[in-house]
């Protein structure tokens, strides 16, 4: 059996009457703490910083993630967020490298890596992200970019490869209703599990998610690929009722 996650990714969506019913909703259809360890699913969302307090508080079985976090401890670094502040509020998870962030904040691989090891530093989980843009792919670079993007992290984070989870997430995939098939995951989730094994002899342990358009009714057919171990969920973790099902779906192909 192994082991799924389902980490939905608000980005900058919510309010506090919003996310209680959200969560609200998502804590009632899920089933007991007890019952996902046993079908070996863990449930996460990742929020807004500023609702993290909220949720930590309503969370139920539910992980709590950030969706970003400083390359830097502390200090004169105005907006920024520290590891050890989002774990004041009982953050497990963190998403550093999301494709929103590379292309509106020019994030590199080089800042990505950083933020990855200040995350495990401070006992964060990070989940990477890489993935390639249409051009890209089209380009026939789908594999060298991803590869690029996931060399700088194992570069600078190499001796704890295995707190790591990465996310598969295509950009032409994100919030844009077309999600790769699950062989077109499954062949780049490959790539990087062979990366990953160069790098670490336990590679097999890192979960790598597929994340882009993921929703109700494909989940089932990508959670089913080998090396695909979870999802990270925009627009369908927004609504518990798909969230529920994504949630049902890694139940039962785990
Ligand atoms: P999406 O977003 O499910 O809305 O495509 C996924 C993500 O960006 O993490």
């Amino acid at each position: 059996m192994t082991k799924k996650l389902i980490a939905g990714n608000w980005k900058m969506n919510g309010n506090l009457a919003d996310n209680a019913a959200l969560m609200g909703a998502v804590v009632a259809g899920l089933p007991s703490a007890e019952a996902l360890e046993a079908a070996q699913v863990s449930v996460l969302v990742c929020v807004p910083a500023p609702y993290l307090a909220q949720v930590a508080a309503l969370r139920g079985p539910v992980d709590l993630g950030a969706q970003d976090v400083s390359p830097q401890k502390g200090g004169a670094y105005t907006g920024e967020v520290s590891p050890a502040m989002l774990k004041d509020f009982g953050t497990r998870f963190v998403i550093v490298g999301h494709s929103e962030r590379r292309q509106n904040h020019f994030e590199t691989n080089e800042l990505v890596a950083l933020k990855a090891q200040n995350s495990l530093a401070h006992g964060l989980t990070p989940i990477v992200c890489v993935g390639e843009t249409l051009a890209q792919r089209e380009a026939g670079e789908t594999e060298a970019v991803v590869k690029r993007q996931l060399a700088a992290v194992i570069h600078v984070n190499g001796h704890c490869l295995t707190e790591l989870v990465v996310a598969y997430e295509p950009v032409w995939a994100i919030g844009t209703g077309k999600t790769a098939t699950p062989e077109q995951a499954q062949a780049v989730h490959a790539v990087i599990r062979t990366q990953l094994q160069a790098a670490s002899s336990n590679a097999k342990r890192i979960p790598i998610l597929y994340g882009g358009s993921m929703n109700a009714s494909n989940a089932a057919a990508l959670l089913a690929q080998p090396d695909i171990d979870g999802g990270l969920i925009g627009g369908a973790a927004l609504k518990a009722a798909d969230f529920l099902q994504i949630v049902a779906a890694a139940q039962a192909v785990a």
